[in-house]
């Protein structure tokens, strides 16, 4: 491969967001796709439960506003989840023109859409279109062929992107993103890709969490590329915690859909005792923030590792048809759900705050995008509703392929661009201390940073945060790097921007609860907490 790759648009990332963008481009313009491990490996293959959409005509998109603007406590911007919900149906039928095949209603449901809907909690009607129990899945592999198969699109599999290269970072006034550096994993060697757009749709974070519902991929790298190139970040201490992941020693990362309470399974504890109706009137259909801290709360009271959900009053043919893969595998570890409870605890599981866009997925650097999980559009606020992630990905895809279609002729491809500079740096003696320094943080983040915070704990995470950074800026600086290198070096990034945004929240209110400010702030208008970049005298970011 040629050092310079260069494309008309370079999409990081190949979850639902960067596969629909680059499906959506491809008769437009030439485009790459990097994905850091196979194509399909980012959250998006593990959904479960499904796509909010409203479907059924007893429900209305007004409906779906209010119910996800009360899920963000104040925080989410009337105008995107307005924009969102509306485009709702119309990215429920591309995703079925694409072929995506969602589970048709049966007589049972009472729904009068064509399609079997869920209910989650925080909605007030069953509104998530679904493949069964592995939505995700479908739509990822149905959008895969796609881009396999468009002549189009430049497909980079295990190329995982280091930074972006940005002119201000070529030390000249304004600013424009015109590529990034790129490790191609397995020769082992930096390239260089120019792109007279540069797209991140690089996921989530849930990695710099001990215990996450995330596949390996989400460590935040869009978000940590983003800071360090210059954008504005915003609401990382809103971290979700889903309330019911497997608690099993075999099971790692392995969700239980929240879609089984949609059909009624019970919380209870070790001696079947229910406690939701003890927190919240909607019980167990309480928004996520109100079911994950009750069920924390009660773990710790008790001092029991998890408690059970209960879906034992449906039929083993019912369990089967609706949740056939989550089913298998609590088959495969030796519990029946059709008879008995599966112990289950909270996880860390989607970041709600990232890289702040505006309505068509622009960050702050012209010819930067982020959609999907990476990004902070202000959909979610203090607390995402369950499904609207992938809604969210399928409509930025979207805004931002408009966007980037009316513009892209009028946009300059970049030159040469420098060559990674390796002179300085030799193989490390010592990989052992990347993998010791992951396991620390995802720890103390555990520990300090999770459900239920206090402002010590906070400052504790933040100090070693700090010795951390030092150790890894430095041996980032003497060593070739490698995508474990990488992707510690951005949780770091990522875990300083939780710690920065918690401490400078005042208050409890969605997802963020301290027990030092236990209530949220009622005196003034509710604000989101903006990470600025850090720049140098001369006004660029800092190095
Ligand atoms: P991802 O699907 O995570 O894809 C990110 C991509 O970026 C990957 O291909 C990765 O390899 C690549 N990448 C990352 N960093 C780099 C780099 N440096 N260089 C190159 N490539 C990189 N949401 C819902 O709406 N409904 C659900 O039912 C639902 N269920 C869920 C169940 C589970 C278990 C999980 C974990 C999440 C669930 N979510 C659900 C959330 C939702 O799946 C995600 O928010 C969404 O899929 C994110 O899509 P994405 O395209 O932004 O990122
Ligand atoms: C689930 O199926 O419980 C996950 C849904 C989501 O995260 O939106």
């Amino acid at each position: 491969m040629p050092d310079q790759q260069q494309h008309d648009v370079l999409i990081i990332g190949s979850g639902a967001a960067g596969l629909s963008l680059a499906i959506k481009l491809a008769d437009h313009a030439n485009v790459a796709v990097l994905s850091k491990e196979a194509l399909i490996g980012g959250a998006t293959l593990h959904a479960q439960g499904g796509f909010s959409a409203v479907l059924d005509e007893h429900d209305s998109t007004e409906s779906h506003f209010e119910d996800t603007l009360a899920t963000g406590v104040g925080l989410c911007d009337p105008d995107i989840v307005r924009f969102v919900v509306e485009s709702a149906h119309k990215s429920v039928q591309w995703l079925v023109d694409q072929g995506v095949d969602f589970t048709r209603t049966d007589e049972e449901s009472g729904s009068n859409s064509p399609f079997h809907l869920h209910k989650e909690g925080g909605h007030s009607h069953r509104r998530i279109i679904h493949a069964a129990d592995a939505t995700g899945k479908a739509i990822e592999t149905t959008l895969e062929s796609l881009v396999r198969a468009h002549p189009n699109i430049n497909l980079y599999e295990h190329h995982i992107a280091v930074d972006l290269i940005t002119i201000q970072k070529l030390a000249k006034p304004d600013n424009r993103c015109l590529g990034a550096y790129v490790l191609d994993v397995i020769n082992n060697k930096v390239n260089v890709f120019s792109a007279r757009n540069v797209i991140l749709a690089t996921g989530g974070a849930g990695k710099v969490y001990l215990y996450t519902s995330n596949p390996d991929s989400c460590t935040g790298d869009g978000i940590a590329m983003a800071h360090r190139a210059g954008c504005r970040i915003a609401n990382m201490e809103f971290i979700q915690f889903h309330p019911t992941c497997l608690y099993h020693p075999m099971a790692k990362s392995f969700l239980i859909s929240e879609a089984l309470r949609g059909e009624g399974a019970k919380l209870i504890l070790a001696n079947g005792e229910s406690f939701m109706h003890r927190y919240d009137s909607r019980e167990e259909l309480a928004s996520r923030d109100v079911v994950a801290r009750a069920i924390d709360y009660e773990m710790k009271r008790l001092g029991h590792d998890c408690v059970y959900l209960d879906i034992s009053h449906k039929s083993k043919e019912f369990i089967k048809q609706h949740f056939p893969t989550i089913n298998q595998r609590c088959l495969d570890l030796g519990i029946d759900m059709s008879s008995e409870p599966i112990p289950v605890v909270p996880a860390a599981h989607y970041t709600c705050g990232g890289v702040m866009v505006d309505q068509n997925g622009q960050t702050d650097i012209p010819g930067l995008y982020a959609i999907g999980e990476v990004s902070c559009s202000g959909l979610h606020g203090a607390n995402r509703m369950a499904s609207n992630s992938l809604l969210e990905c399928v409509v930025f895809a979207h805004a931002a392929f408009k966007d980037i279609r009316q513009t892209l002729s009028a946009t300059k491809m970049p030159g040469q661009l420098p060559e990674w500079d390796e002179s300085r740096v030799t193989d490390s003696d010592e990989e052992v201390v990347v993998s010791h320094n992951w396991d620390e943080i995802r720890r103390f983040m555990w520990d300090y940073v999770g459900i239920v915070r206090t402002t010590k704990r906070l400052q504790r995470a933040q100090h070693r945060i700090k010795l951390l950074r030092s150790e890894v800026t430095e041996y980032y600086g003497n060593f070739r790097i490698s995508k474990d290198l990488i992707e510690l070096r951005n949780l770091l990034v990522v875990a300083e921007l939780i710690v920065e945004s918690a401490l400078k929240r005042k208050e409890s209110r969605g997802l963020h609860y301290t027990v030092d400010y236990p209530v949220a702030d009622t005196t003034d208008k509710a604000i989101n907490t903006v990470i600025n970049p850090q720049l140098s005298e001369n006004g660029h970011v800092a190095a």
